[in-house]
């Protein structure tokens, strides 16, 4: 006779929800740990990729790939410049997306008018998201400054709801602060 019950562990063996609480919590430390590793050893190739050059589209280039191939689950990451008074599209990775985004307008021209990063956990509850790439499904958009200046955003998109957090967002300031700090010059030049 076959029978569909499955066995139950003694009392003995099954985790208490204290140790289940304290494995979760374990397990999202080292996540964050990780994460904090990710992005120390970023500011490190990035570093080295900007080392000696000081062509601002070669160097955003490139800071989109290192982005795109490093992080994990991020389906497009790349740069709007400001121009005037919309944002343009510059190096990315991922598929083609619009070119030019009004500020107000979006996730991108909410952050560059709010000057303020923005996390959209999904971005189907973003009022105005402006959708390039239907697996886009959070969104992480970080504007980058000179002094006061204005000088475009980072967007990065996940597949995944909820994939971007603080951490990612303090991560990636750390970064545009990098970035930003090496283009000084050009941007002022060429802005
Ligand atoms: N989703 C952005 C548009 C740019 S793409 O994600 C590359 C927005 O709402 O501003």
């Amino acid at each position: 006779m076959s029978s569909t019950l499955t066995k139950r562990k003694p009392a003995a063996k099954r985790s208490s929800t204290k140790q289940k609480t304290r494995r979760a919590a374990k397990k999202q430390t080292l996540a964050q740990t990780q994460k904090s590793k990710l992005y120390a050893s970023l500011v490190v190739q990035l570093l080295i990729l900007l080392k000696g050059e000081y062509d601002l589209i070669a160097n955003a280039a490139n800071f989109s790939a290192l982005l795109f191939n490093s992080l994990p689950n991020v389906n497009w990451a790349g740069f709007y410049f400001l121009r005037g008074e919309e944002l343009v599209l510059g190096p990315f990775q991922g598929n083609p997306a619009c070119v030019r985004i009004p500020m107000g307008k979006g996730v991108c021209g909410v952050a560059a008018q709010q000057c303020e990063t923005i996390i959209v956990p999904n971005v189907h509850e973003f009022p105005g998201h402006i959708a390039c790439d239907v697996a886009s499904n959070s969104e992480i958009v970080v504007p980058l400054f000179d002094g006061e200046r204005l000088l475009g955003v980072l967007d990065l998109d996940s597949p995944l709801i909820g994939r971007f957090d603080d951490q990612d967002a303090e991560g990636l300031n750390e970064l545009v602060t990098v970035f930003v700090g090496h283009e000084e010059g050009l941007i002022n030049d060429h802005g």
